[in-house]
Formats: C-alpha cells, sequence, structure tokens
C-alpha cells in the first residue's frame, strides 16, 4: 500500500534521511520509533509532500508520488496528521473537518458519503462533537490535537500517517488517543504511527522500524522489538 524505498530528505543542504525503506501494507499498523532528532517527523513529511525528498522512491498504491504537491498526494488518498496541533484556528471544528474532506472531490477516488463520514468522525472523538461550532482556536491542545487525527480520517485514507498524536496531553487524553487509533485499526485502516509513548505504539503497532540518525538501524514484528533488549532499553525505558 505504502513503500518507501532508499528515501533521503532533508532541509537545504542538510540531508536528515540516509536511504530508508519503510513497508506498510494494507490494514497494517507500522510504528516508526527513534530519538528525538532522529528523523521521524522529517520521513513523513517527505512521504506526504511538505517538503521534496533528494533521492529515493515513495509509492503508494503502486503509483510513484515522490516529487509530487501535497495536494496531489492526498487525492490520491495519503493523510498526514502533523506533528504539533494544526488546525485552522479561525475555522469552526465542524469546517476544519470538511476540509480534510475536500481532497475528495477533485480526485479520481469515490467521493463517498461526506456527511456520514463526519458522523462517523463524531462517533469517534465524541469531544469534538461537543464542540462542532466552536472554533477550532478556541479548543484545549489535546482537543487540537484529536481535530488534527480527525481531520485526517475525513480524507477517507488509504494510507494515514500519525505524527506524535498524543505529544503534550494529559494521560486521560493520551489513553483516549491510544484507543481511537486501537478504533481506527479494527475499521480496516492503514496507519504509520510515530508516538513518544513507543511501548504503547507497539502494542497497537503489527510492525516496527527503529530510526537512528536518518538511517533504519532495525525492524520486525512489533511484538518482537517489543521484548528486544536493545529496544528496550533504548526507547521503551521511562521517559518513551
Ligand atoms: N524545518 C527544519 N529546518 C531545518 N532542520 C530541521 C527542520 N526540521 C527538523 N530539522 C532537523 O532535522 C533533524 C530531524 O528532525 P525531525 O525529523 O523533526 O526528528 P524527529 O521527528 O525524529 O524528532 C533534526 O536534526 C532537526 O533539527
Ligand atoms: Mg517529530
Amino acid at each position: 500500500m505504502l513503500e518507501i524505498k532508499n528515501l533521503s530528505a532533508g532541509y537545504g543542504k542538510v540531508q536528515v534521511l540516509h536511504g530508508v525503506s519503510i513497508e506498510v501494507p494494507k490494514g497494517r499498523v507500522v510504528t516508526l520509533i527513534g530519538s528525538n532528532g532522529a528523523g521521524k517527523t522529517t520521513t513523513m513529511r517527505a512521504v506526504s509532500g511538505m517538503i521534496a525528498p533528494t533521492a529515493g522512491e515513495i509509492i503508494l498504491n503502486g503509483k510513484r508520488i515522490d516529487g509530487m504537491e501535497s495536494y496531489d498526494i492526498a487525492r490520491r488518498g495519503l493523510a498526514h496528521s502533523p506533528e504539533g496541533r494544526r488546525v485552522f484556528a479561525t475555522m469552526t471544528v465542524t469546517d476544519n473537518l470538511h476540509l480534510g474532506a475536500f481532497p475528495r472531490y477533485t480526485g479520481s477516488r469515490p467521493k463517498g458519503d461526506v456527511a456520514a463520514d463526519l458522523e462517523r468522525a463524531f462517533a469517534l472523538f465524541p469531544r469534538l462533537k461537543e464542540r462542532r461550532e466552536q472554533l477550532a482556536g478556541t479548543l484545549s491542545g489535546g482537543e487540537q490535537q484529536m481535530l488534527a487525527m480527525a481531520r485526517a480520517t475525513m480524507l477517507n485514507p488509504d494510507v494515514m500517517l500519525l505524527d506524535e498524536p498524543s505529544m503534550g496531553l494529559a494521560p486521560i487524553l493520551v489513553a483516549e488517543v491510544f484507543r481511537i487509533i486501537e478504533r481506527l485499526k479494527e475499521q480496516g485502516v492503514t496507519m504509520l504511527l510515530v508516538e513518544q509513548f513507543a511501548a504503547a505504539a507497539l502494542g497497537v503497532a503489527d510492525y516496527g522500524y527503529v530510526l537512528e540518525n536518518g538511517r533504519i538501524s532495525l525492524h520486525g514484528p512489533a511484538e518482537k522489538l517489543r521484548n528486544d533488549p536493545a529496544v528496550k532499553a533504548a526507547y521503551l525505558g521511562g521517559g518513551h
């Protein structure tokens, strides 16, 4: 479904990713683990077209998308819930969600029933339903994070990139975010997940990759990584 092959990318003259390869099969949840600054967010930005890869191939549903504009990539069915609560502050919750569905109107994918999907999103995120007419900028940080996630679901994506959906949230909301990820998984949504809570991410994921200084150092079934002594020592201790 999503294949990343030998991806290199960076910012200006600074190369961050050095030949990263990741496969996200249909219906699976894959997690990308790594320390701060390893290049997880850069990987997601390159996949969704926010930055242009300098080498490698990104293939979505059998078609190359590397080098395409973000909007074209979204139209082809890839949704990105970016790090750090990127919502449209002066628009309502409902309008933010409609914007998430907008690329469905112009691509070749079936448009589907946007109104029904809005109700489905509200069922998944009841907090947002209660606040549907509120301006997004007036939501709490945690609610904005959920809105970014919910907006990504409105694309009805073939693949969803989730970058640190629980960042900065109170523990009760972290648990809710993971419950929502579980529900999305049950619904068959294909996901590439980056999470500070690596143990919890490996709990929901089928497969995992470890990124170190812009290179994949290890990958394997999530269960195996969870029990790997080196992974445990580096990523599953206290702060992660
Ligand atoms: N917009 C940017 N401009 C320049 N360098 C950046 C930018 N964003 C991230 N970096 C650098 O790229 C590297 C990888 O960052 P990032 O992908 O955000 O890591 P992670 O998400 O794994 O914490 C870091 O060294 C970071 O400083
Ligand atoms: Mg990051």
